[in-house]
């Protein structure tokens, strides 16, 4: 079976699963990029960070300074080492290890309150550490649509949504990997667990959400698939 109609399969148990039917792919809108700051990584042991980890659902209303997040996202899901594989010299291997360090998970930043950026959806782009924006509106709205609990959708300063690209995983791998992919997409929650308590972040894991609407949300194509979100900002 070639990795198109495995796709299309993972697909129909995806929506057997949601009992929700495809949403028309919309673009969005914009497309540019932004450059995030160069960051030294925190300095939180790691048992300590363990140990102090934990879901937050207070946050506080100040926002998230954009190193905060450009850390956030780059010791989380950024750029570990580059080897050669999968007939490129410098195939790129994030922080986040997944199955055959295929590159098949996305990160968004939904954004409401992180200074210096607009609000609005972005992309983040590992390989060169930037963002792109792809909207330039008030997400809080659409966002009380995707989050099912409604405490994570005004309150936290931004949203990291993980998506998993089924084309790249099915030309890959058979149809079981659907299931590989959410673990792919766990082990870059602890990341992003991890790496928000070493800034002295708040964060909280959210897997009630709307497939749908996330979907909408950021824009996807329907071979995209939201994974898991993560809510974030200042400890209240
Ligand atoms: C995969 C995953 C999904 C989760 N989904 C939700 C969720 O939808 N809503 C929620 O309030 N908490 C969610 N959580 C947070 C858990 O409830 C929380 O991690 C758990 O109660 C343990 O608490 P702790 O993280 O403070 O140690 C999720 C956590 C994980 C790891």
């Amino acid at each position: 079976m070639n990795g198109r109609d495995t796709t299309e399969r993972a697909l129909a148990v995806h929506r057997l699963l949601n009992a929700q039917l495809p949403v028309p792919a919309e673009p969005l809108p914009l497309a540019q990029r932004i450059a995030l700051p160069d960051v030294h990584p925190p300095k939180a042991g790691l048992v300590a960070t363990l140990a102090r980890r934990h879901s937050s659902y207070d946050f506080s209303e100040e926002p998230l300074e954009m190193l905060e997040l450009s850390a956030l996202l780059r010791f989380s899901m950024g750029v570990q080492r580059f080897v050669p594989a999968y007939g490129v010299e410098q195939y790129p291997l994030s922080m986040a290890p997944s199955a055959g360090g295929l590159d098949i998970l996305r990160a968004y930043a939904v954004v409401r309150r992180v200074a210096g950026l607009d609000h609005g959806v972005y992309r983040y782009e590992p390989v060169s550490h930037e963002l792109v924006q792809l909207t330039d509106t008030d997400p809080g709205a659409h966002l009380a649509e995707v989050y099912l609990q409604e405490e994570f959708a005004w309150p936290p300063a931004a949203t990291v949504a993980i998506t998993a690209r089924l084309d790249v995983a099915f030309d890959k791998y058979p149809l079981r990997h659907y299931r590989t992919l959410h673990v792919d997409s766990g082990v870059a929650v602890q990341n992003l667990y991890l790496v928000g308590t070493a800034l002295g972040l708040a964060g909280c894991a959210v897997a009630g959400f709307d497939d749908a609407a996330a979907g909408t949300l950021l824009g996807l194509a329907e071979n995209e698939i939201p994974t898991m979100l993560f809510a974030t900002g200042r400890p209240a």
